[in-house]
């Protein structure tokens, strides 16, 4: 091509899509002739969607695909192949209507990020947005235009498996971090080449499975269901998120896949959403062991009647719903409705237009991209005497422990495409950095759950001629993720006693945790100078944790959940309510009174401190920040006004640093009770050495509105308490009220 073709094609190729965009009645008139021309069975194709398609295409599948078997197929086939569908598709079935290829892409396609828990932990909605821009270019690159994310489950248990995840417990946070990626997925416009579909899921309430076991029996009262549960759904409706998935739960006594309250009631009659609803994995016909559906046709109704449009996998739509529609069980309309969402997104994907389906090569570098994540997802959770950063001119370190060089442990859960070749892990980055002779290398064990001391030995010579010893522990990706919940939080296998036989040299110790959720490390965090949590960090966690470890890059994650001391204290959350008796800091873990002198009966545990490990918002860097005065630009505001709150921040270390300032309110009595403490806003702010900055937050009232008894949203006047905080625990303090409007 000359290189005046090559400019007009790439004008071309960015406009084309803009000028062609069909308004929402084009699309709609379009829907409706295709209506008029669908078999019952080409509808209900499309509501089905198949894991069937497999390498290469068989002469069974291309046959299906061209009677319009299908709508969608998931995770399945080559790029190639999924061209070849496609074209099958658009040119020889009766209609030409297009297939949608979902696939999960978590966190990452190729370039692998950090886990979602792991991103949330950057409070960096830029960067999030980022991450998942890079994911939706390399994911559309092969004909991928659909991904199963953001999971939006607000988890307050660390022992469910899937909190890796999660954005976190803060709906507030989910909502905003949620937003972001939706943005990245979704790009400018839907119809843009290298724009994905995103997914909002898992709608609603699977977080909250009884003890933590996944798949399990979620209770969720309306009341913490609008206040906490469907915020961050909201909010990425409201995003304009192109999908919702239904769950796998059972929530309140109905299968959150057959739910006509959550699924018809609010999410499309409250929040209007006219995108299209997936169910999860065979969640339609799970309906039978919940003991909800009696067969497939029941469960094809039950799923159909709550406005559930396609099927994940298991086939009770198709096999089913004909017959319920001739025997005048399921309205031919209900049919229509939920083909008429599938068309439309595939409408408003641009996937009838002929032309180039495939975007070009991704446009940001995905490697520094994930570096930059990795390191913003790094939460520095302890750090005495300045034992971080270390100093270049270090003589040696030893690096201990199984996860210093796990190329697949380090990329966490969901990489069902991820390339391992990309990865560096905390060994290579270090070996880089130090060369090799600095580098003293002794795995200790040879995985998380390994339980032999047979390397102990060994890893104790090396911490003995080191300078300073970097402990690689956690859990690898296997315990963590779908169906991989834990009973313990501890470090598995025989890490502890690692820590303590290492420890005997007396080295400066750092430790470097890799997890899908909070662990529990209360006594190696007593053995070690410090402790960065770097969750599962993705491709680029080598490089990153080494930068932060030699204050190349300092520290700036949060956590966005509360750690607990111990799994006893699950579930352990900074937005929770009072109770009548609350505990007061004087009794912190210790058995109050005697059985004929009983004292202290208020909320707590005798034998640990019912606060937490680490607050929710924690995070240390490599310097300081002092908070004080708390100014107010008036006493209250009326239920539709508004007022700033703001605090002077002084940096009072010796470095540069970012810190998180996190903006909570509590009302102090509602018509219904209300958390002790509920994040409202957060700005993160960079300051050099010494520097002092006034941040200033404007609260409206509005943001302060919750659903009362009656599922009525409202402001309600009163008095609150705002705080603007380093994190949930604490924070310098004022108060305010709020009347009712004029
Ligand atoms: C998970 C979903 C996922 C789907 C497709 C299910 O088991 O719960 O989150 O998107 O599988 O792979």
């Amino acid at each position: 091509m000359t290189t005046k073709l090559k400019l007009a094609w790439a004008i071309w190729a960015a406009w084309t899509p803009a000028l062609l965009a069909a308004t929402p009645a084009d699309i709609d008139r379009r829907i409706d002739g295709l209506l008029q021309r669908m078999t019952l069975e080409e509808k209900l194709g499309q509501m089905s969607q198949s894991t069937s398609m497999n390498t290469p295409l068989s002469d069974e599948i291309r046959d299906q695909i061209r009677k319009g078997r299908w709508g969608s197929f998931l995770n399945a086939g080559s790029a190639a192949d999924r061209a070849e569908a496609q074209r099958i598709a658009r040119k020889e079935s009766r209609l030409g209507i297009p297939l949608i290829f979902g696939r999960d892409v978590i966190h990452g396609y190729q370039t692998v990020f950090p886990i979602p828990l792991g991103q949330s932990a950057s409070w960096d909605p830029a960067l999030i947005e980022q991450a998942a821009r890079v994911a939706a270019q390399e994911a559309s690159a092969v004909g991928i235009h659909w991904t199963f994310a953001p999971m939006l489950d607000i988890a307050r248990d660390p022992r469910w498996g899937r909190i890796a995840e999660s954005l976190g417990e803060d709906p507030y946070l989910a909502g905003v971090l949620g937003s972001a990626m939706v943005r990245g997925f979704q790009g400018k416009s839907l119809d843009a080449r290298d724009s994905i579909a995103a997914c909002a899921k898992h709608y609603v309430g699977y977080g909250a499975a009884e003890g933590g076991r996944d798949y399990n029996t979620t209770w969720i009262p309306e009341l913490l269901l609008r206040n906490v549960y469907l915020r961050p759904f909201q909010a990425v409706k409201d995003a304009g998120v192109a999908t919702f998935m239904s769950g796998f739960n059972d929530l309140n006594g109905i299968p959150a896949s057959g739910d006509v309250f959550t699924l018809r009631d609010v999410l499309r009659n409250e929040w209007k959403f006219d995108g299209m609803v997936v169910s999860d994995y065979n969640s339609i016909t799970e309906m039978i062991n919940h003991g909800y559906a009696a067969d497939a046709s029941d469960a094809a109704f039950e799923g159909v009647r709550a406005g559930v449009d396609m099927e994940m996998v298991s086939t009770a739509y198709y096999d089913h719903l004909k017959s319920l529609v001739d025997a005048r069980k399921v309205d031919i309309k209900l049919i229509d409705e939920s083909v008429r969402n599938i068309l439309r997104l595939k409408f408003r994907m641009g996937l009838f237009d002929d032309g180039p389906s495939l975007a070009g090569a991704p446009a940001l570098s995905a490697l520094d991209v994930a570096r930059k994540v990795a390191a913003g997802s790094c939460v520095l959770l302890k750090n005495d005497g300045g034992t971080l950063p270390l100093l270049n001119s270090i003589g040696k370190v030893a690096v201990i422990g199984p996860l210093a060089d796990s190329p697949v442990d380090q990329m966490g859960t969901w990489t069902l495409d991820g390339r391992r070749e990309d990865v560096r892990t905390p060994l290579m980055a270090l070996r880089e950095r130090l060369g090799e002779t600095r580098v003293l290398r002794a795995a200790g064990l040879n995985t998380s759950r390994d339980m032999s001391h047979d390397g102990f030995s060994a890893a104790l010579e090396a911490a003995r001629a080191s300078d300073a010893v970097l402990l690689f522990l956690g859990e690898e990706a296997n315990l963590s993720g779908e169906a991989r919940a834990r009973a313990f939080l501890d470090l598995p296998g025989a890490q502890e006693a690692l820590v303590e036989e290492v420890a005997k040299a007396g080295k400066p110790t750092i430790a470097i945790i890799m997890a899908g959720r909070p662990l529990t490390f209360h006594n190696v965090a007593s053995k070690v100078n410090a402790i960065l949590y770097a969750w599962h960090p993705g491709a680029m966690g080598g490089p990153a944790i080494a930068d932060l470890l030699f204050g190349d890059a300092a520290p700036k994650g949060r956590l966005s959940v509360t750690f607990p001391r111990t799994v006893g204290q699950v579930p352990l959350y900074y937005d929770h309510m009072s109770t009548g008796r609350p505990p007061s800091p004087s009794t912190l873990g210790i058995p109050a009174g005697s059985p004929l002198d009983p004292k202290d009966y208020t909320s707590r545990y005798i034998d640990i401190d019912y606060t937490p490990e680490y607050p929710f918002g924690f995070g240390l860097t490599y310097t300081s920040f002092e908070y004080s005065s708390l100014r107010l630009s008036q006493p209250g505001m009326t239920a539709d006004g508004s007022l700033t709150v703001s605090a002077d921040i002084v940096n009072n270390g010796s470095r540069e640093g970012d810190e998180v300032v996190q903006l909570y309110t509590r009302q102090l009595v509602g018509s219904v009770t209300r958390p002790v403490r509920e994040l409202r806003a957060f700005q993160r702010v960079h300051l050099r050495a010494g520097e002092k900055k006034t941040v200033e937050f404007t609260l409206r009232a509005r943001d302060l509105a919750f659903y009362n008894e009656r599922m009525k949203l409202a402001v309600e006047p009163g008095a609150f308490q705002v705080w603007i905080a380093p994190d949930a625990a604490r924070g310098v303090e004022g108060g305010f009220r709020v009347t009712a409007s004029l």
